[in-house]
């Protein structure tokens, strides 16, 4: 990797300021306002192989309200993650998307403020605190399911986004999941996630989507801080119990606005990737069900009410069949950064302030590295095949470098929590031949919300 040294701009003074003169790098314009937006809304991946088949790994992309680098393949991914001449912040990266309700937030932070708060989520992902989460999650996930058998017109999508709310209140925040305060703030983490962060003009005029957002987020923030001597004085065993106690090098606590905005993220991080993960997995063991049975048997060998924290490693199929599924349909469908200095990606010379587009699924589809790549194969990820070991950067669907998924082994047990119960009450069905469409703007699934047939075992 060449780099510059040029010094580092204060980038942090000019968060709009994006590079847009480009016009050195090949690639696709779109048309004037939307650019390719309206490509990637039809067919993302399509999209993104077209750019790659015209003009190789890295190419020019104006995608509605950004213009950047479209970068591609294993070895720019190194390059970007690993970032050893800090030349990319993904506080930049994010300013216009995340920016306008998490500006705060850990995947918000560079270098070493990054890594010194990084530092609150110690303790809440030690094992001991993960096998307390696994315990509050389980019976929620057995209420949620046991209702599906009732309904006509089951859409997963729905189902799934619903249990996951109720999980994430009581694990996360230690609420009642039935309650009334779980209820309120749910539908404000929606109400942000849905509306605020789709509304295109981003103004506090009242009846904008964006206003209800910020309206929603300031609710969130006010409950979320006001939480925090309750939760800290208790022997809580939720998440928001942990990170509240954790300590900085001083002996003291971390900024209440710190804590309240880390915690507020956290919800977003985990649950809308979660959903998307688990409606891609159950879709395509519907569309596959002699890996459904197969992972089934894995469940009924296990043989009890809950799985334990001791269990998960009893499920090695439905391990891989998690990361198969979001292999082909990765559940953050671009990452983004902002170069601070010019410096090269692949044989380009790229100017500061640039903004740098990331989608994984691209990579985790490379012949080069993937044996019939669009099949799904869980199998591929084990055994004498292993085949994700080819290269450290072909599957990036967690992210890589410094602000890799921190929620991974939580997303995972997750995870098996909830299929090991759906597996062992129902065989599902898609309709024979399904293939919808898939959305990936603004959230990877399926585009019909999976209508699913379920019949009780
Ligand atoms: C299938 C589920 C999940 C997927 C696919 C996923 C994916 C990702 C990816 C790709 C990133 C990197 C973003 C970037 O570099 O720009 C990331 C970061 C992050 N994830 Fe996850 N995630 C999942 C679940 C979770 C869960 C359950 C949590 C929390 C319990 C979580 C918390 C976070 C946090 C806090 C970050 C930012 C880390 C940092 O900046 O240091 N994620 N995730």
């Amino acid at each position: 990797m060449t780099t510059s040294t040029t010094a580092m701009a204060d980038y942090t003074q000019a968060p709009d300021a994006t590079q847009e003169d480009l016009s050195h790098i090949p690639g696709l314009k779109g048309l004037p306002i939307a650019g390719r937006l309206p490509w990637m809304i039809k067919d993302f991946n399509g999209a993104i192989r077209e750019h790659y088949e015209k003009f190789g790994e890295v190419s020019f992309l104006h995608m509605g309200v950004s213009k950047g680098l479209l970068v591609l393949g294993p070895d720019n991914y190194k390059n970007v993650y690993l970032d050893m001449d800090r030349n990319f912040s993904a506080k930049m990266g994010y300013m216009n998307s995340l920016g306008f309700f998490y500006r705060r937030c850990i995947l918000m932070r560079d270098f070493e403020e990054h890594r010194y708060q990084r530092r609150v989520f110690q303790a809440a992902f030690k094992n001991d605190a993960m096998r307390g989460y696994l315990h509050m999650m389980n019976p929620i996930i057995q209420r949620h399911i046991n209702g599906w058998g009732q309904q006509s017109g089951f859409h997963f999508f729905t189902g799934i986004k619903e249990t996951l709310l109720d999980v994430a209140a009581k694990v996360f925040f230690g609420l009642d999941d039935l309650g009334s305060d779980a209820r309120k703030l749910n539908q404000a983490f929606i109400d942000v996630a849905e509306k605020g962060m789709m509304g295109l003009i981003k103004k506090r005029i009242p009846g904008l989507k964006y206003y209800t957002g910020v309206k929603a987020k300031e609710y969130m923030d006010g409950y979320i801080s006001k939480l925090i001597p309750e939760r800290r004085q208790g022997d809580g065993i939720d998440f928001m119990s942990y990170v509240v106690k954790e300590k900085n090098d001083q002996g003291e606590y971390f900024p209440d606005l710190d804590l309240t905005e880390h915690l507020t993220f956290l919800m977003f991080a985990a649950h809308d990737t979660t959903t998307s993960a688990l409606s891609h997995l159950v879709m395509l063991l519907g569309q596959n069900p002699e890996w459904q049975e197969r992972l089934r048997k894995e469940a009924m060998a296990i043989d009890k009410e809950f799985i334990d924290w001791d269990d998960l490693e009893k499920m090695p199929d439905m391990n891989n069949a998690f990361l198969e599924g979001l292999r082909l349909y990765p559940s953050v469908s671009m990452m983004t950064r902002r170069t601070i200095r010019p410096c090269k990606i692949g044989n380009f010379d790229v100017p500061a302030n640039t903004v740098v587009f990331l989608p994984p699924q691209f990579n985790h589809t490379m012949k080069q590295f993937w044996d019939e790549p669009m099949k799904f194969d869980p199998d591929r990820w084990t055994g004498s095949r292993q085949e994700q070991k080819r290269h450290p950067f072909q599957f990036v669907g967690f992210g890589g470098g410094a602000h890799k998924c921190i929620g991974m082994h939580f997303a995972q047990m997750n995870a098996k929590a909830f299929m090991y119960q759906f597996l062992r009450t129902y065989r599902f069905e898609t309709k024979p031949g399904y293939q919808p469409w898939m959305q990936v703007i603004p959230m990877p699934r399926p585009g019909d919300m999976l209508p699913l047939k379920l019949t009780r075992l």
